[in-house]
């Protein structure tokens, strides 16, 4: 292991001093073709076999573990955290799993990949899923040193991971899988028992289920039109000015990301009229293909740096790379754009209140938004610093507002909520320093400005 992490880090500090200049080059990016971008109705119009068990057991599930719950305030692996009834997104992910197993009879397994940060207290909780009907394995990605940024020398001063100086080592984002999938056996192992593609996603996005269409429309392409990679995209909204968008760029299809847009051209970037869709980070990927390209060493994903304060205040930078980069290395690459329901990420407190909302339902371990909503889009909610930490979050909720009706609410200061609030239309709630708003028990806000002594 110790030696896959040299070579990989070796091989990428080296790409890092080689490049000159940007990835891209503005003039040359291209709309992506027609047929390149396919609409999912149009997947899902062909329906499905009656043997969906047989692509189902082609199929691997794979979660990207690797990333901690710290943006949320918590300390553990962010897979831990609790989202909905109790359950955690890995909870969830099970339960999806073994749903569909039970449902069509099959074995698909869960893969983990997890990093040093989250390997251990992940896999003490796997213990309880071993009476599930889900067979789960882990690999780790690597492990490589931060850099000082002016010097570019490691600031790790050992490889001693459990001393007090983690502060040295990262794991290098999740373009990292192919490497680490390959070098940790699993890869050759699916291979060896019949798998064919697998399904990757970020753990946190609560909308990345199993989709049948997609499977199928993978698995019954014709040999030599295989198509090795799919990137689920969705419609761009004026909310989603980060994500990587998919671009022509020397015939193939590629992801561009905002970390790769000149200066100049970041407006253009953001906009939702140029480019429409971002990437949700649901891919569906072949097995071979994968292996073929390891072997080939023929992956040179793009280079994300990475800029860190330590906590000592020190500079560094890390470099990364993103699962999706490598689009353009894969035969037959294909989009396809699929609806906004697929992409339900939990990034914030704020994204944590929809989803623990009667907004949605859950079932068999997937939410689907209520059918008592009359508009099909979440509502904007914008929680502040108060609640950033989601043990603080759940302290200032007696319990989760009715929010069917909302459209957009902002909450800034010290404010609480009582039992069976209900809250509909615009509401923002705004306490000033020093002064405390409590929203009490069973009111209704609708189109309501509440701050400072001004009281509903
Ligand atoms: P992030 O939590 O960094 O989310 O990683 P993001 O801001 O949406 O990042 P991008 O745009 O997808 O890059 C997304 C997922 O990738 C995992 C995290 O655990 C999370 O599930 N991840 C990230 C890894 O497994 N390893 C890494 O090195 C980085």
């Amino acid at each position: 292991h110790m030696q896959h992490n040299f070579e990989g880090f070796n091989n990428l500090f080296h790409r890092f001093l080689q490049v000159k200049g940007p990835s891209v080059e503005w003039i040359k990016i291209q709309r992506p073709p027609e047929d390149s971008i396919q609409p999912y109705d149009k997947i899902a119009a062909r329906g499905l076999p009656d043997n969906v068990a047989n692509s189902l057991n082609k199929l691997v599930v794979v979660k990207l573990n690797g990333g901690l719950g710290t943006s949320m305030g918590c300390k553990g692996p962010k897979s831990l955290i609790s989202v909905r009834n109790e359950n955690t997104f890995l909870d969830l992910t099970v339960q999806q799993i073994e749903h569909l197993n039970k449902t069509y009879n099959t074995d698909v397994p869960l893969v983990l990949m997890n990093s040093f940060n989250t390997d251990e207290d992940t896999k003490k909780i796997l213990q309880k899923y071993t009476h599930h009907r889900v067979k789960i394995h882990t690999f780790n990605q690597s492990r490589y040193p931060r850099i000082n940024k002016e010097s570019l020398l490691p600031v790790a001063s050992n490889l001693n991971m459990n001393g007090q100086n983690t502060d040295g080592w990262y794991p290098p984002g999740h373009g990292d899988i192919y490497a680490s999938f390959y070098n940790s056996g699993l890869l050759d192992q699916l291979i060896a028992q019949g798998k064919e593609y697998i399904f990757v996603s970020n753990i946190d996005n609560l909308g990345a289920t199993v989709d049948l269409h997609i499977l199928h429309h993978l698995v019954s392409q014709p040999n030599g039109k295989r198509c090795e990679f799919v990137m689920e995209v969705t419609d761009k909204t004026r909310a989603d000015v980060k994500g990587g968008t998919l671009i022509q760029y020397e015939g193939k299809l590629r992801l561009l990301e905002i970390a790769q847009v000149p200066k100049a051209h970041v407006d253009e970037f953001k906009s939702v009229s140029k480019f429409k869709i971002f990437n949700t980070n649901n891919l569906w990927i072949s097995l071979a293909a994968i292996k073929r390209l390891q072997e080939q060493k023929a992956m040179d994903l793009e280079i994300i740096v990475n800029p860190k304060t330590l906590d000592g205040g020190q500079n560094v930078i890390q470099l990364e790379t993103a699962v999706g980069a490598a689009i353009k290395c894969f035969d037959n690459a294909l989009g396809i754009n699929v609806p906004r329901s697929r992409f339900l990420p939990v990034k914030t407190t704020s994204d944590l209140l929809l989803v623990m909302s009667n907004l949605y339902s859950l079932e068999a371990g997937s939410l689907t938004m209520s059918p008592k909503r009359e508009f099909p889009t979440t509502p904007h909610v914008k929680l502040g610093s108060s609640f950033t930490k989601v043990q603080e979050y759940l302290t200032r909720f007696e319990s989760i507002p009715d929010m069917l009706e909302l459209d957009h609410l902002t909450v800034s200061g010290d404010v609480t909520f009582g039992k069976n609030v209900s809250l509909k239309g615009t509401v923002i709630i705004i306490a000033n320093h020093g002064d405390r708003i409590d929203i009490p028990a069973g009111s209704m806000l609708e189109n309501k400005i509440v701050s400072g002594n001004l009281r509903i």
